[in-house]
């Protein structure tokens, strides 16, 4: 588990059965090198003691929300500060559904809440709880903020019955983490350019063409690009969205700027162009704001195609290039056009023709055309949700 070493991560325990289990994580964490801190909640203290689980972190176990002793260290944002990761295992269900709500009355719940670290939930719990719908809609929601859920396993539980609800084994749990990081370490070696939003085309100082695109989904797909390892440039139009911690943004304009950024942005193993780029700018942009009795018709010209541009350039095409194709009708046979016409390796097709998903919505359903004629129809998900399936599909490609 030599991807663990060194590594700090913060282990929240819950009052389940399967605590007993945690001191074995706490070990194979340390035996790896790992820096392990524990929170144990009151309920956790009614399976292990404090003892038993400081005797094997060598750190002291973290129980109370407000201690009067050392308030000033301010326990719940100094231990999400210092994590790498967070790992709440056993997860119960009423954790789970405090974390889903976004309740923060307790030490554990408010780190989580505090916490923009990556958060790995192994639940354990009675087989009728594990299939109750709350409980569903819980996890639907945690998976949905990007908390990653390991297990629970079927089997025999505690309380005699057999199903699904038996935490993972600590070794499963360790693996997934090991994976985590491993994965992270893989990845650093490439470098990735999304382009995202829309182009803004002046046609005087306070005019423009440009189209409904939010930025949403380019941003989500760079998000996880960084979160995998990645060095990503998000080459961005003008967005209402926030930068994101580690990625390099620049922003830009018109098409023509985010064609010079991106050529500026080269070499890079894989570029994604997201952006809905206006495909006509205007010929002879005015310098001065135009009077409205003294224009009848604006004269537009092709903007620069970036996508093609980059899918044939001779010494510097990325060794994967994927681009988007924003369709309302004839979804596959519009995509798989652009796929041969453009010259890139995939298309990502989305339907923009309905509100609840595509341009500005949280949400998406994307069809991925392959060069090799295959196509792959992924249901409608949260656009982050997205973004990983085609993260996850990029890192097998380059790997
Ligand atoms: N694209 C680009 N430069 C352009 C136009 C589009 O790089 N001037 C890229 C987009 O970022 C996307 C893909 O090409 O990855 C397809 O964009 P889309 O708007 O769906 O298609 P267009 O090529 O503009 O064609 P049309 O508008 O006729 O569908």
């Amino acid at each position: 588990m030599k991807n663990l070493n060194s590594k700090k991560i913060l282990l929240i325990i819950c009052g389940g059965i399967a605590a007993y289990k945690s001191l074995e994580i706490i070990r194979l964490l340390k035996k790896s090198g790992s820096k392990v801190k524990t929170i144990l909640t009151n309920n956790g203290k009614n399976f292990i003691t404090p003892l038993s689980v400081t005797s094997l972190s060598q750190e002291k176990v973290y129980t109370d929300l407000f201690n009067s002793d050392n308030e000033s260290e301010m326990d719940h944002i100094s231990l999400s500060r210092w994590a790498d990761l967070i790992l709440i295992a056993p997860a119960t269900a009423n954790t789970i559904s405090k974390i889903s709500y976004g309740l923060s009355d307790d030490l554990a719940s408010t780190v989580v809440f505090a916490s923009d670290k990556k958060i790995f939930i192994a639940p354990a719990m009675n087989v009728r709880m594990w299939e109750n719908q709350s409980n569903k809609d819980n996890l639907k929601k945690l998976i949905d903020f990007g908390h990653e859920i390991i297990g629970p396993e079927i089997g025999e539980m505690a309380c005699g019955e057999y199903g699904k609800g038996k935490m993972s084994e600590p070794e499963v749990i360790i693996n997934h983490i090991n994976n985590y990081f491993k994965n992270i370490e893989n990845n650093k070696r490439f470098k990735a350019l999304v382009t995202a939003g829309p182009t803004h085309e002046y046609i005087d100082p306070v005019r423009f063409i440009s189209n409904k695109s939010s930025g949403k989904q380019g941003y989500e797909i760079a998000r996880s690009l960084n979160e995998n390892g990645f060095d990503t440039t998000l080459i961005s139009g003008p967005t209402n969205l926030s930068s994101i911690k580690g990625v390099n943004l620049i922003k830009v304009k018109s098409a023509d700027e985010m064609l010079e950024a991106t050529l500026n942005s080269l070499p890079t193993d894989v570029a994604i162009l997201s952006s809905a780029v206006a495909d006509f700018k205007i010929k002879n942009k005015e310098k001065e704001k135009i009077k409205k009795n003294s224009i009848s018709e604006l004269s537009l010209e092709k903007n620069p195609d970036i996508l093609k541009h980059l899918s044939n350039h001779n010494s510097l095409r990325p060794k994967l290039v994927v681009g988007f194709a924003a369709e309302t009708s004839s979804i596959k046979n519009n995509s798989l056009k652009k796929l041969s016409e453009k010259n890139c390796d995939w298309i990502i097709a989305n339907d923009v023709s309905k509100d609840d998903i595509g341009f500005e919505s949280d949400f998406n359903k994307v069809s991925i055309f392959y060069k090799n004629n295959s196509e792959e129809n992924l249901p409608k998900m949260k656009k982050s949700n997205v973004a990983n399936e085609i993260v996850n599909r990029i890192i097998s490609q380059l790997n």
